[in-house]
């Protein structure tokens, strides 16, 4: 695990790309006095500690100091390398102070934030933050720097040759979808919303860091623009498989970006796991309530042609066909739009393989998930 010490120092792709990331019983309480900074609590600490403030195993109240709520409260939660990790919940609930606290923009009150195993606040500062890309809503493009000096913000830090460092902005301009000839000497103020977005991204991936934190990153600019970058940043994710922990407010941005969601309310952790849990079965009211009466028709979003097991086909032609990378709820408004019951999966190399109806797709919300009962990995209510 010493990809920082390597960052920079030779060809990027040779530093560890993607790291594992770990939230153990993370509190913030700002302003003073409130928390003692306390060892952190061991990892087989019964996690079901009392649930009174001042009580729990790392927090100590100062009887002293003005009661205030923790901003985050006994967070915990694992993010395996390579996947995508959005913490999703209303304003005020706790997201930017846990992203700032891993790459240290904020100091946890207690608990343990662990990079590849390895606890943030062990790190040298500057070493963690290399290995950390960090993309904000606002961007903070440097306004009198070109788009291309933007990008190669870090690698200067760090000292690259010019040539490396020319080569390595234009490649990542080219990977978001900016033409380097057009748009590496212009300046920020000459850029759309989306573009500048982008250029944040790549900045934030110029040295390659293995984790990248992205808070709301796309809730500045409008929903078609917004809708196209995601898209893009999930077909680069495809190739880079940076671990990346994600904020935003919206759980249907949540739904399409996360491999794994962790909601939170009031500080804490309602709920953790895949979107297809969430939507199949929110812990409680709250998750419940925040994912839609829609959730049906969410969770047909996430599953595609390829995922059904498709009803011999009969010699049946002239219907709708899908390919198999299609989501089960386009599939299903075509099929409603062409006014049929059925259409054709089709396989990898377009050859048919079998009926897909309205009925099977119906069928697929209903599907049990394999992962047990409902409510089984249930955390308790959030704090009323
Ligand atoms: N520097 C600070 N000092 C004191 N309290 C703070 C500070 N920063 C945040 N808070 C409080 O901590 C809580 C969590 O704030 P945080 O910014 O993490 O929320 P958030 O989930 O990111 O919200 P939003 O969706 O509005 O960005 C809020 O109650 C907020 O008022
Ligand atoms: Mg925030």
């Amino acid at each position: 695990m010493n990809a920082a010490s390597t960052a920079g120092s030779t060809a990027d792709r040779t530093q560890a790309s993607a790291a594992s990331l770990e939230f153990r019983h993370v509190y913030k309480r700002y302003g003073s006095g409130r928390v003692d900074e306390t060892p952190p609590r061991s990892a087989d600490d019964p996690a079901g500690s009392p649930d009174v403030l001042g009580q729990r195993p790392g927090v100590r109240a100062n009887p002293r100091a003005p009661v205030t709520p923790a901003a985050v409260e006994d967070l915990s939660f694992t993010v395996p390398a390579g996947s995508i990790c959005v913490l999703v919940g209303p304003s005020g609930c706790g997201k930017t102070t846990s992203l700032k606290m891993v790459n240290r923009l904020i100091e946890p009150s207690a608990g343990q934030i662990l990079l590849d195993g390895v606890d943030v606040m062990s790190q040298d500062v500057t070493a963690l933050r290399r290995r950390i890309g960090y993309v904000i809503q606002q961007v903070g493009l440097f306004p009198h720097l070109t788009v291309g000096e933007n990008v190669a913000v870090v690698p200067s830090l760090q000292g690259w040759a010019k040539d490396r460092k020319a080569d390595r902005t234009r490649e990542l301009l080219s990977l978001v979808g900016l033409d380097p000839a057009v748009y590496e000497r212009r300046y920020p103020s000459q850029l759309s919303g989306g573009e500048r977005q982008r250029v944040g991204v790549a900045r934030a991936l110029a040295a390659d860091p293995p984790l990248m934190l992205m808070d709301e990153p796309f809730a500045a600019v409008d929903p078609i623009a917004r809708e196209r970058l995601q898209d893009e940043f999930l077909r680069l994710q495809r190739e880079l498989a940076k671990t990346i922990l994600f904020v935003t407010h919206d759980i249907d941005e949540a739904v399409k970006m996360g491999d794994l969601i962790v909601v939170m309310n009031h500080g804490r952790l309602v709920q953790f796991g895949p979107p297809d849990r969430i939507l199949a079965q929110p812990a409680n009211d709250f998750v419940a309530a925040r994912v839609g009466a829609d959730r049906g028709l969410k969770r047909l979003s996430l599953r595609r042609i390829r995922d059904l097991e498709p009803e011999a086909l009969d010699g049946r032609t002239g219907l709708p066909e899908f390919e198999p990378r299609v989501k089960l709820r386009d599939a299903l408004s075509a099929l409603l739009a062409a006014d049929t019951r059925g259409g054709i999966a089709l396989d990898d190399d377009g050859k048919p393989r079998g009926l897909v109806t309205v009925e099977a797709i119906a069928a697929a919300l209903n599907d049990e998930l394999d992962t047990g009962r409902p409510n089984a990995e249930t955390p308790r209510e959030p704090a009323g």
